[in-house]
């Protein structure tokens, strides 16, 4: 029958028809890798408190490593015996849940979106990342039910400005038994999260986690990008350099863009053109060749980088970006006193 001439009630039960076979083949997918791998069989549960943003492009991140079915490489000694394998995303509103459906819903790992929930949320999971907003901390962690939840499990923390010290008063205040406590971990990631190109920190106090659990942290965070490990007073320096370093190289990348367009370059060429440019530095970099190396190879006698050059070291452009790093440093050192407008006490 020409499908136009099909009365409506038919073609709805199609399309309804269509669209349970859509989601059985979804979930069967799911499952079926899940079957498939021993593994995954011994999945562990994920949930995220606070799930925006950065919640959810580290749940993409590992969403899209599990859908390329990878899961069972023996020879990759990164890759923890046990893997997150169910997952839930804790949020309060609407907006956030439809926005965390829409945005995850596209992947063969299926998303468990849960509204006001954090605390059955927890209890059911073996793992936690905490992402709300640092102000949050306290109520969300801060009673009896939660502390419960959370015995035994691992606690990560993405909060800027937050130590796992001031993590774990909030939990167990002085009176409270420790007993079971948390491991709470420490991991400062950034904004490139959503593209994969974070450079997350994780904070390695004394003594440290236990290799199991830092081992799966780490694993969670290179799904999202490069990951390093520094002690836990050299937290607020990371957190300057990796979290507000993406701002400071925007700020680079607009000035040579600026200059491009002075000169003449359009401007929907010379954003792309600067960016590229960064980007090219930073993989000679990351490949090993120190920077100082890399510049002076370009910095002919009597040429124009040379020339640039001088011009940046009249302008203090060294000076100022590393003053800006210390700054960032001493603001984000007391951001998880709870501060307010910290910035407006320095001189
Ligand atoms: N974005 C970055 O590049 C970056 C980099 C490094 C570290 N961080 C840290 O990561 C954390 C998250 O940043 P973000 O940019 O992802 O923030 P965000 O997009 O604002 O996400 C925060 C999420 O928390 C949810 N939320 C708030 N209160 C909650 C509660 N009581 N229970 C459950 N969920 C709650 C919000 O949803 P509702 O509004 O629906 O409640 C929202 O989805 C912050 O602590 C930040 O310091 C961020």
């Amino acid at each position: 029958m020409a499908r136009d001439l099909a009365p409506d009630w038919i073609l709805q039960g199609a399309l309804a028809e269509q669209d349970k076979s859509a989601q059985w083949f979804k979930h069967k997918l799911a499952n079926m890798t899940t079957e498939n791998s021993t593994d995954r069989a011994k999945g562990l549960t994920l949930t995220v408190i606070g799930c925006g943003t950065l919640g959810t492009a580290i749940l993409g991140g590992i969403f899209e490593f599990l859908d390329a079915g990878k899961t069972d490489d023996k020879a990759d000694k990164a890759t923890p015996e046990r893997l997150p394998t169910v997952f839930n995303a804790c949020v309060r509103s609407n907006s956030s849940a439809a926005r965390i459906r829409k945005e995850l819903g596209n992947y063969r790992t299926p998303i468990n979106v849960r509204q006001n929930d954090n605390v059955a949320a927890t209890k059911g999971a073996d793992v936690i990342i905490l992402g709300c907003k640092p102000y949050a901390t306290a109520s969300i962690l801060g009673n009896d039910d939660m502390r419960n939840a959370l015995q035994g499990k691992l606690l990560i923390s993405i909060l800027a400005g937050v130590p796992e010290t001031q993590i774990s008063s909030i939990l167990y205040p002085s009176g409270v038994p420790k007993e079971g406590a948390c491991t709470i971990i420490r991991a400062m990631p950034n904004t490139a999260a959503s593209i994969r190109e974070s450079m997350t920190v994780l904070s390695t106090p004394s003594p440290p986690p236990p290799a199991d659990d830092l081992k799966l942290t780490t694993w969670i965070f290179s799904r999202i990008g490069r990951v390093s490990t520094l002690p836990p007073n050299l937290m607020d320096a990371a957190t300057a350099l990796c979290g507000s370093g993406p701002a400071f190289t925007a700020v680079f990348i607009e000035s040579l863009a600026l200059g491009a367009i002075a000169m003449g370059i359009p401007k929907e060429s010379a954003y792309g053109m600067a960016a590229q440019t960064v980007r090219g530095m930073s993989g000679l970099v990351l490949g090993g060749e120190h920077p100082a190396v890399a510049r002076d190879r370009v910095s002919s006698p009597g040429g124009c980088t040379v020339g640039g050059l001088v011009v940046l070291e009249e302008g203090g452009l060294r000076g100022t970006v590393s003053r800006a790093v210390r700054e960032a440093t001493v603001v984000a050192s007391q951001l998880g006193e709870g501060g307010k407008n910290v910035n407006g006490t320095r001189r």
